[in-house]
């Protein structure tokens, strides 16, 4: 179980102080999933990377099983049974596909494994084992390997930030897929990060961040309304939006 409580987080500008978030607190229970949403901009990317410990928080505590991890590093973190991915994954220039899996899972993968960890994003084990993790790869592509490495290992907790952003429609449903088997097997617990209708359905619970606060949390039946209105309303919003919430993509 993952607590986080009274979390915040500020930065200095220009002699400036600034707020990013405020008073963050909300849990998340064994093999449950809960999916964040709300503006850009709102904080959604930061609380990500304050629970993995790629920010440092400026005030709260963060709690994994009941231990408090809030004072650990990056790899401690990982350790301990976080995994994470960027809205926006690193590249890794002069490292292949193949050996970042490996590094990912803590140990020499099988052939067989790392195919079935590539297939499980929609890629051809065949094209991309031997590729350089660099800038050569799609976006959409990177994005893709950077969440096999993330199913490459088992951890407690996952964080996926905006997984579908730059991916295509059949990667897209494959990776779905994939979220509704970890979630059915409730061995991890997910935090989805998305602006997507269809992540957002899948969830247990929702919260919604704005302005760098909780703008609401709670079960998905109580807060889908909130998001979409009642049936009648949501099919005209979303033959307006596209099916998309941000009505981005
Ligand atoms: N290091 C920083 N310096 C200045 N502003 C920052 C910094 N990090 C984040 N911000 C600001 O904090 C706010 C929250 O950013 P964040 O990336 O967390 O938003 P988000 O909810 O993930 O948005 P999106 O839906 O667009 O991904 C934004 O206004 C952003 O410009
Ligand atoms: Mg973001």
């Amino acid at each position: 179980m993952l607590e986080v409580e009274h979390l915040s987080y500020d930065i200095h500008e220009e002699g400036r102080q600034s707020e990013i978030l405020s008073d963050i607190s909300f849990s998340v229970e064994d093999g449950e999933m809960l999916v964040i949403t709300g503006p850009n901009g709102g904080g959604k990317s930061t609380l990500a990377k304050l629970l993995m410990g790629i920010y440092t928080q400026t005030g709260g505590t963060i709690k994994l099983d009941g231990k408090d991890i809030t004072g650990f590093s990056i790899d401690e973190r990982a350790k301990a049974g976080m995994g994470f991915a960027f809205q926006q994954p690193p590249r890794f220039k002069g490292m292949t596909v193949r050996r970042l899996l490996h590094l990912a899972a803590g140990r020499t993968l099988s052939e067989d494994e790392c195919c079935n960890l590539l297939s499980s994003v929609g890629l051809c084990a065949r094209e991309y084992i031997d590729r350089e993790a660099d800038a050569t790869l799609s976006g959409g592509e990177m994005k893709r390997i950077e969440i096999a490495t993330v199913l490459a290992a088992h951890h407690a907790i996952c964080i996926f930030d905006e997984p579908e952003a730059g991916i295509d429609l059949w990667s897209f449903s494959m990776l779905v897929k994939r979220f509704e088997q970890i979630h059915k097997e409730k061995k991890e617990s997910l935090i989805l990060i998305s602006h997507q209708e269809r992540i957002i359905r899948m969830a247990d619970r929702i919260m919604v961040i704005s302005d760098g606060q909780i703008e609401s949390i709670g079960k998905a039946e109580e807060i889908m309304p909130q998001l979409f209105g009642t049936e009648a309303e949501s099919c005209v919003c979303r033959q307006q939006k596209g099916g998309d919430l941000c009505g981005a993509e």
